[in-house]
């Protein structure tokens, strides 16, 4: 099939059909899928897409496809959020290095993106195999995170990479998935079954509330010109992202990136940017994402 084809038809739809039976679901007990490091590269807000690298991008195509589902096995969990980054072939990581790829167009998310999974839980996506950085085998990096702000921190591997010792594959269970060949480059299939208990049941079977909007409170002081106290309340515990961005949107910093508890948490901004300068003056937002809730609250910088 042709590469437009293949994007006509559809990427799910053109996996559903011929690899199911490399499903990493099928002759393995269900257990729900191994966390393993973020590490240093993972960034905010990487964009909606499915085709991550450019066409010119040097490497081997590669096209991974994958269901997010419920500890079950069999729940498939509809519009979680499939955010996956990775090194070009030559192990650079966008962003955070200056990477010599095949980047024409200058995307500051090159080889990033998000992806939401469809009614059967299913995300795929098309992109160039990893190059090796260090010592560490080629990997994608995945957060998965479910609408009810479950969240999932992983990579997955690939059987036959010399790198994968039999160490590393006692380590990382379930993670090191097969690749096969296909017409327009290797293919993949990475299920992945999030732990949804804590949301499902609670320990004794009693159903536990479905979270509630957070509340962002307004920063104080604000304006501001040293630091700002920004406070906020959840009504469970869950992953919490707290960013900062101008006016016109673009994020200046992260504050909060983490799983947190229930009830209230403060956090101070010092007018600081993710590159720890100083901001310029004028207006910013405060922006929290909890639960599949976003909550944005208007403060002033003044120097
Ligand atoms: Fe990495």
């Amino acid at each position: 099939m042709k590469r437009r084809q293949f994007i006509k038809t559809g990427l799910v739809g053109t996996f559903a059909a011929g690899m199911t039976s490399m499903s990493l679901l099928k002759g393995r007990d269900c257990d729900t899928t191994n966390p393993d490091i973020l590490g240093p590269y993972w960034s905010e807000d990487h964009p909606y897409r499915i085709i991550l690298a450019n066409s010119d991008e040097p490497g081997t195509r590669i096209f991974i496809s994958g269901t997010v589902k419920a500890n079950d096995c069999e729940t498939p969990i509809q519009n979680g959020v499939v955010d996956v980054w990775h090194a070009n072939d030559n192990g650079c990581y966008t962003v955070f290095q200056e990477c010599d790829t095949g980047n024409s167009d200058d995307d500051p998310y090159n080889l990033r993106g998000k992806m939401l999974t469809n009614e059967n839980g299913e995300y795929a996506f098309e992109s160039i195999w990893p190059g090796y950085y260090a010592t560490r085998p080629k990997h994608f990096h995945y957060k998965i995170t479910t609408p009810n702000g479950l969240e999932l921190v992983t990579q997955c591997y690939f059987e036959g990479d010399p790198q994968v010792t039999e160490q590393w594959e006692a380590d990382h269970p379930g993670q090191i998935i097969p690749l096969g060949e296909g017409e327009n480059g290797l293919i993949g299939i990475f299920d992945i079954v999030m732990d949804e208990e804590e949301i499902q049941a609670g320990i004794n079977g009693e159903t536990v509330p479905l979270p509630e909007k957070p509340v962002l409170r307004q920063a104080y002081p604000n304006p501001f010109n040293n630091s700002t106290r920004i406070e906020f309340s959840i009504s469970g515990p869950g992953h919490v992202s707290i960013g900062i961005y101008d006016i016109k949107g673009k994020w200046i910093t992260s504050i909060v990136e983490n799983h947190l508890s229930n009830g209230t948490h403060s956090f101070n901004w010092k007018g600081i940017d993710a590159t720890g300068n100083p901001v310029s003056s004028g207006s910013y937002l405060v922006v929290l994402k909890y639960a599949g809730f976003t909550a944005s609250k208007k403060i002033v910088f003044l120097k």
